[in-house]
């Protein structure tokens, strides 16, 4: 696997000289991209219909009380069960209590709720949040204003290459191959 890795990067080494080539043609490669949904035929819809505009917009409860390691690892981090908890032993839900019921019944079980994934790069791509949010890049830059969505069903931004590396050249990160593939 590595191996076939690396002869494919060796094939794509052209790519270097045509870097400005990609920049020009990102916006038109997102642009398609952003009409399909995230990873198109596996988002299945989520365990919980669970509405970011109550608990970040509403009740303006920091992204950071849930996805709590996104400022120290590669990984935002998902809220353990117990932390919702904290409120929905008490909030039963005005709007949409049957969603709340299954949160409890996670709970009850002792289980992890199984949340499908909207934003994922390739396994052979290298992420880290922590570099982005020290260097002061927004949240909404990437996911759009999370706190104005209801269920996050699609992407906001594409995730293609051309993507990182357009932004990379703009804010003058590192474009070097191996710091975003392994
Ligand atoms: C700090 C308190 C707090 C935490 C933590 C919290 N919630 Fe909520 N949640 C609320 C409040 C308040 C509402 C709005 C209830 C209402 O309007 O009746 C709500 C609404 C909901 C709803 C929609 C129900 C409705 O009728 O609006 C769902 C589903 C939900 N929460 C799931 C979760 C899940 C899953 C977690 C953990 C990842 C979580 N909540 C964490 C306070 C919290
Ligand atoms: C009360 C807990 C809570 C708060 C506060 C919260 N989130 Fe979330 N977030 C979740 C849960 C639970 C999921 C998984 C369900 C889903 O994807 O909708 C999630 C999923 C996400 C995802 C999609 C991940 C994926 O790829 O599937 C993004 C992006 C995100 N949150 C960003 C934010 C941002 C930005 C904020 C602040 C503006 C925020 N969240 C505030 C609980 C929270
Ligand atoms: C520079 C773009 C960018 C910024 C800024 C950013 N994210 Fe992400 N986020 C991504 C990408 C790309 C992924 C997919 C990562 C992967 O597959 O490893 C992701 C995934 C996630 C996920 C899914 C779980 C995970 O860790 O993979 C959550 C939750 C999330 N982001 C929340 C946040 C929050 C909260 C902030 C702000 C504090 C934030 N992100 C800032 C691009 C960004
Ligand atoms: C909106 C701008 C923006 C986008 C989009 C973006 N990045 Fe970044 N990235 C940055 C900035 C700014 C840094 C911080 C550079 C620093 O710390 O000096 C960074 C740093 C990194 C680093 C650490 C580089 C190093 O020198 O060690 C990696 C790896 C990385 N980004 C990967 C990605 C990947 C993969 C994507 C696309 C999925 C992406 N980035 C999208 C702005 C962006
Ligand atoms: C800033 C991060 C970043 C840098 C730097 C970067 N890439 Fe990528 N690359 C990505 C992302 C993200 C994808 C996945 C795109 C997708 O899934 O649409 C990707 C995809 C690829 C693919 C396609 C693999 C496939 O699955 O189809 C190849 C080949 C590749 N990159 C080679 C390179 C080479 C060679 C360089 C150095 C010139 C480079 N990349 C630099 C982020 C980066």
């Amino acid at each position: 696997m590595q191996k076939r890795w690396f002869l494919t990067m060796v094939a794509v080494i052209s790519v270097l000289g045509t870097l400005a080539f990609v920049r020009a043609n990102a916006s038109a490669d997102e642009a398609l991209a952003l009409q399909e949904f995230a990873q198109e035929g596996e988002f299945q819809g989520q365990s919980i219909a669970f509405p970011h505009n109550t608990h970040a917009g509403e009740y303006q409860i920091d992204c950071q009380y849930c996805h709590f390691s996104v400022e120290r690892s590669k990984s935002a981090g998902m809220p353990p069960v117990a932390s919702c908890m904290g409120c929905h032993t008490f909030v039963e839900g005005q709007q949409n209590p049957e969603e709340v019921a299954k949160l409890r019944e996670y709970w009850d079980a002792r289980q992890p709720i199984p949340w499908s994934r909207v934003y994922k790069v390739a396994d052979h791509v290298y992420f880290p949040h922590m570099r982005h949010v020290s260097a002061g890049v927004d949240c909404a830059t990437c996911h759009g204003n999370v706190e104005e969505i209801g269920v996050i069903e699609r992407l906001n931004q594409p995730l293609t290459m051309g993507w990182c590396l357009s932004c990379h050249i703009d804010m003058g990160a590192s474009i070097d191959c191996t710091v975003c593939h392994y």
